[in-house]
């Protein structure tokens, strides 16, 4: 199973700060219990052209049938990935985002600054993460069973 995880950070990118948050989300997959993964790994800039044309290349040609981001979902104004993701779906899934929102904001109230959302291109599912690995912890396990059914319906 080709599934990509596309950092998404300026200082990351540049080397300013380790990325833990690509890590936990493998963490949290391999414990979730997916197995054979071709992990396609990604650091990049949050330039929206450059994030398009990954995730283009990522769906139509690499056939990934999952890309999680992570980082560039908030208010900056270099947090370009919901954009960029919203940009080459077919259909948006906005219940991810939503979800996460919902659910964070009782623990975490600055949960909504968050835009991230899904959706699919092709037989590919798309769904952004926030950018800080706790964040990441704290979403998306909850998400697993939807997206475990996402991706069986995009396999048929
Ligand atoms: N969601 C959860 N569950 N926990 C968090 O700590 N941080 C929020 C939000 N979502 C957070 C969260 C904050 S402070 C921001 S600015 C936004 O995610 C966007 O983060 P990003 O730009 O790194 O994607």
């Amino acid at each position: 199973m080709k599934i990509a995880r596309l950092t998404l950070s300026d200082r990351a990118s540049a080397g300013i700060y380790e990325d833990l948050s690509g890590p936990e989300i493998e963490r949290i997959l391999t414990e979730a219990g997916f197995t054979d993964i071709d992990w396609h790994r990604h650091v990049m800039p949050d330039d929206r052209a450059e994030i398009e044309t990954l995730l283009r290349s990522l769906c139509d040609q690499e056939k990934c049938q999952l890309i999680l981001t992570t980082g560039g979902t908030g208010p900056s104004a270099r947090d370009n990935t919901p954009e960029a993701t919203r940009a080459v779906l077919d259909r948006e899934l906005p219940g991810f985002g939503e979800a996460m929102r919902m659910r964070s904001f009782d623990k975490v109230p600055t949960a909504i600054l968050s835009r991230s959302t899904a959706g699919t291109r092709g037989q590919s599912l798309i769904l952004n993460l926030p950018g800080n690995p706790k964040a990441i912890g704290e979403c998306l396990p909850m998400l697993i069973p939807a997206i475990k059914e996402a991706m069986r319906h995009l396999g048929e």
